[in-house]
């Protein structure tokens, strides 16, 4: 083995039948570098994401072809080795042509349905920078997990949206909360069809050969994989500058027919909402804003993909809905600014994303947040299984359970009301202070509404968040019957 000199503490793997090492200086055998782990051991998912670097940017450079579903790209990966290591992991599903690991040629394996396992030339150093380039294609709509894809083909393109995983489907990623990093997504399509993704555009959409156009969006905030998304297709892309300046970017699919001018009335009051919240919730976090309102034949549901929340077109069935606006914009600070370490911590981001909700419907004189609560507490008998998922713990298959929002909104409400509303409205733009652009915990959060009320708040989130069971709340539960 190598020898190398190590510091006091350092790491040391002594090899069997050597003599002890002196305690400072010592010349002990080199640690081998290891595999890098092929998750980051989530408590939910614990093999999303891999272990032994730590990625800074993604420049993900693509090819789609509507008709066929064939997406071709190079995606370029700027990391720092955070351990030595022989080898590493990234999530990925396509079929990989090749990786190049500071332009040497890498060896790629598939392990288990999304790892793919990276051999470079030579080991790893920790700390080394690196650049990790990796060509592939494929066809991610029929390239199917446990039967489902996070990709979906529509009429007139596609859209990847999804949590908790989604980039699986077009990029390689270290894909988890835990390492955001910024993006450069880039997609040549045919001319006439449009590309909308996180951020700005740092150039105008440019022509290419064969009667084609490549889309450029950049995102310069740090971005946790699952709220990078793309939406390719029909679209009518509406820009605007927000109050505080910034770019708006909102785009609106064009076969929503009569859903069209709802959906208009909602996602193009998105700069007016997010002035709203950043006044209960502190400066916006981000470089862009907007909102994109997905086609009749996309997704069933709403994400708060930053900068850029998707819409599906059910919010517009009864008319303009403001209130799915402000959850996703809400997200942008409880979720995607300060995210989530653990999936199992999913009440931070919905249960504050819903309570936002209560907030503008207060403001908008429609019924306070304290209504909001007894109306939400009754609707759901003592006995319904809804009390029986803890939201600090409503296990893999729940994260999007009701409990998750509704008593997660709850639980914000009946801190307000343990802590009152003086501490309440300091503790919501402290938080997003304390964490921006980065993760949090259910424990931090306690500490932190802790400190800012001076009360112990331990049987407090216990009860809301961990136990299963109504809890008692005079009054309401009296309403409640
Ligand atoms: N975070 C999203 C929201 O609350 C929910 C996404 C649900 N995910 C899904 N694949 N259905 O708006
Ligand atoms: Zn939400």
């Amino acid at each position: 083995a190598a020898l190398t000199v190590t510091t006091a503490g350092g790491l040391v793997a002594g090899a069997p039948g050597q003599a002890a090492p002196p305690a400072l200086g010592r010349l002990v055998p080199a640690a081998a570098p290891q595999p890098g782990g092929p998750g980051l051991g989530d408590s939910y998912f614990p093999d999303y994401g891999n272990g032994g670097y730590d990625v800074q940017h993604y420049d993900v450079r693509l090819r789609y072809d509507p008709a066929t579903d064939l997406l071709t790209g190079t995606t370029t990966i700027l990391a720092r080795a955070t351990e030595d290591l022989s080898r590493f992991n990234l999530d990925f599903l396509l079929d990989v042509e090749s990786v190049r690991v500071d332009g040497w040629q890498a060896t790629a394996t598939r392990e288990g349905v999304h790892e793919l396992a990276v051999t470079p030339r030579r080991a790893i150093t920790a700390g080394r920078q690196l650049t990790i380039v990796v060509r592939y294609s494929g066809v991610p709509s029929e390239t199917l997990v446990g039967g489902y894809t996070g990709w979906t083909r529509t009429a007139d393109g596609a859209m990847v949206v999804n949590e908790p995983e989604s980039a699986w489907w077009w990029y390689p990623s270290n894909d988890h909360p835990q390492d955001k990093a910024t993006f450069d997504v880039s997609v040549s399509v045919p001319t006439g069809v449009e590309v909308i993704s996180n951020g700005v555009q740092p150039r105008p959409p440019l022509a290419e050969a064969g009667n084609r156009t490549r889309w450029s969006w950049r995102t310069t905030s740090p971005t946790a994989t699952y709220l990078s998304f793309l939406a390719i297709g029909q679209y009518d892309i509406v820009t605007d500058t927000a109050p505080n300046g910034q770019p708006v970017v909102n785009a609106y699919s064009a076969g929503l027919g009569e859903l069209g001018p709802a959906a208009r009335a909602s996602i193009g009051r998105t700069a007016e909402v997010v002035e709203w919240c950043s006044g209960i919730f502190g400066p916006y976090p981000f470089e862009a804003q907007g909102g994109v309102a997905g086609p009749v034949d996309g997704i069933g549901f709403a994400l708060e993909t930053q900068t850029r929340p998707v819409y599906g077109p059910g919010f517009w069935r009864r008319g303009a809905n403001t209130y799915v606006v402000v959850h996703e914009q809400a997200h942008q600070w409880f979720g995607n600014s300060v995210s989530l370490a653990d999936w199992s911590d999913i009440w931070l981001n919905e249960g504050f994303a819903s309570y936002a909700e209560w907030l503008w419907s207060e403001e908008q004189g429609e019924g306070t947040a304290q209504e909001l609560f007894d109306f939400t507490y009754a609707s759901y008998p003592a006995d319904a299984g809804f009390w029986q998922v803890p939201p600090g713990a409503p296990g893999p298959g729940r994260i999007f359970d009701a409990a998750v929002y509704d008593r997660g909104a709850m639980t914000v409400h009946q801190l307000r009301l343990a802590i009152g509303d003086e501490a309440f409205f300091a503790l919501l733009p402290a938080w997003t202070a304390a964490h921006r652009h980065g993760n949090a915990t259910t424990a931090q959060f306690q500490a932190l509404a802790e400190r800012i009320s001076g009360l112990d708040l331990d049987d407090f989130f216990t009860t809301w968040l961990l136990t299963p069971g109504r809890p008692d709340v005079p009054g309401a539960a009296r309403k409640a019957g």
